[in-house]
């Protein structure tokens, strides 16, 4: 079963509380998802692995530690995960980058695929796959499976506020999956929002309706 860890950082939480406001404009908005993103990449980048390397300062030899394992990669749901993406990239820029496109199909409300392009060494690296909500989990369900498709092995999923529904269904498809989070919230609403959540995420960071 994959785990939730819930970014409890007070910094995480003051602007996620603006990031909800409904007063708060586009430009606040994304510079507020902005900020946060790079709050969240800090916290998400705890487990990474080091190994020690030798340096020489101007005084002596020292014994200091850089990063080792696997190289990450950052995949952005579009349109709305983009909007983290920059913040996350501040922290990590050496990241490569890949996307997944998703629309719903009117019929089955699927989400299918039209577009996917990842690094061509999928297999080594980590990816974290980035969405501001984790509504109902079939856009997180999908994606995940277009990255797996591709031969990835490591996944995180991380995102601003999930539902509990859209938890349980990602980690009943995906137990392997880890599920890193600014905000746990209370449920849906019956158009699938989040509740209380902070709306629409990709209307509210385009400044479209
Ligand atoms: N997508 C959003 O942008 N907001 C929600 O509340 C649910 C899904």
């Amino acid at each position: 079963m994959g785990k939730v860890y819930v970014f409890d950082h007070p910094l995480i939480q003051h602007k996620l509380s603006f990031i909800r406001d409904k007063n708060t404009g586009t430009k606040e908005f994304r510079e507020l998802v902005d900020e946060v993103g790079t709050l969240m990449a800090y916290e998400i980048t705890r487990e990474l692995t080091l190994e020690e390397t030798i340096i020489e300062t101007p005084v002596s030899k020292a014994t200091c530690n850089i990063l080792s394992g696997k190289k990450l990669g950052i995949v952005p749901i579009l349109r709305a995960g983009l909007g983290m993406m920059d913040g996350i990239l501040k922290l990590i820029p050496a990241a490569k980058v890949g996307h997944v496109g998703l629309y719903r199909d009117p019929q089955t409300l699927q989400p299918v695929e039209y577009y996917v392009k990842l690094p061509s060494d999928v297999e080594e690296r980590e990816f974290i796959l980035v969405d501001p909500m984790l509504a109902t989990g079939g856009s997180a369900v999908e994606a995940v499976n277009s990255l797996k498709k591709r031969g990835a092995k490591h996944i995180k999923f991380m995102c601003l506020i999930a539902a509990p529904e859209g938890v349980k269904v990602l980690q009943d498809a995906h137990p392997d999956v880890d599920i890193y989070i600014a905000a746990l919230d209370e449920k849906l609403d019956e158009h699938g929002y989040i509740v209380p959540g902070l709306g629409d995420a990709g209307d509210r960071l385009f400044g479209t309706k």
